[in-house]
């Protein structure tokens, strides 16, 4: 009879960068726990454990452990990515853990995407601009909308917010103002919309400059490391011979 290979478990060596800014005798270092490797094992699990059972300090964000909520970006060996979507198993021996770059730092690992996705939401209006809305009857069918139009507007939507294609963007990591791709991505889905009565000199005033569209530098880290696979590249060129059109 066949030998039925026996999964070895490993024990991990995790290197997780400490620091709280709040903390003035903080100076951020590099910390390393070791964990022993279960079956089916993500960062998550992972996290938890060493939280759990060696230090209750450690600073991290989850919310849905299911790659919905954006919250657990992190850098994971050098890559942004999410760490609930993440299996040990892909990951070497020993790795190393830090927080998201170009976001303001909360404690560890945890970093204060929700501040900088909502500047960016107010400064872009990511919102339907319709001068008839206040006399919208709540009573009355909706307006249809073009299935395929709609398909269109729902693939942009998938947006999670979670910030991967921040830290991997060298213009974000550059400039404070620049919007990002996910900031281009919520434009060229309200420039779908045909509710939103916003034309493209509307959206120049918006994003027609180095903070904008004319920032990005189209080196693509940020479609390579998205973890909802958005058409960023697309969707920024577009916008961008639009913009040029204006
Ligand atoms: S575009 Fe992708 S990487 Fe950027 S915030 Fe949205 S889901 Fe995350
Ligand atoms: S393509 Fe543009 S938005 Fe994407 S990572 Fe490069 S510079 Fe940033
Ligand atoms: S915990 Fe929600 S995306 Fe990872």
């Amino acid at each position: 009879m066949d030998n039925i290979p026996v999964r070895q478990h490993r024990t991990l060596t995790i290197n997780i960068l400490r620091h709280n800014p709040a903390d003035g005798d903080s100076q951020p270092r590099l910390q390393a726990f070791e964990v022993d490797e279960t079956d089916a094992m993500t960062l998550f699990i992972a996290l938890n454990v060493i939280r759990e059972e060696q230090d209750p300090t450690l600073t991290f964000d989850f919310v849905c452990r299911a790659g919905i909520c954006g919250s657990c970006g992190m850098i994971i060996n050098g890559r942004p990515g999410l760490a609930c979507r993440t299996l040990t198993r892909d990951l070497p021996d020993e790795f190393t853990l830090l927080p998201l770059p170009g976001f303001e730092l909360i404690a560890d690992l945890s970093v204060n995407t929700g501040k900088w996705m909502r500047g960016m939401a107010e400064r872009l209006e990511t919102w339907v601009h319709a001068s008839d809305l206040a006399g919208v009857d709540l009573d009355q069918m909706e307006q249809p909308m073009d299935p395929h139009l709609a398909e269109q507007i729902y693939e942009l939507e998938r947006c999670i917010e979670c910030g991967c294609c921040i830290a991997a963007c060298g213009t974000a990591q550059m400039r404070d103002d620049f919007v990002g791709a996910v900031g281009l991505n919520q434009v060229t889905r309200f420039r779908l919309d045909p509710r939103d009565q916003r034309d493209d000199s509307d959206f120049y005033q918006l994003v027609g400059d180095d903070s904008g569209v004319f920032g990005c530098m189209t080196l693509l880290g940020c479609e390579d490391m998205c973890p909802k696979d958005l058409p960023l590249a697309t969707q920024i060129a577009f916008l961008r011979r639009r913009m040029v059109a204006v």
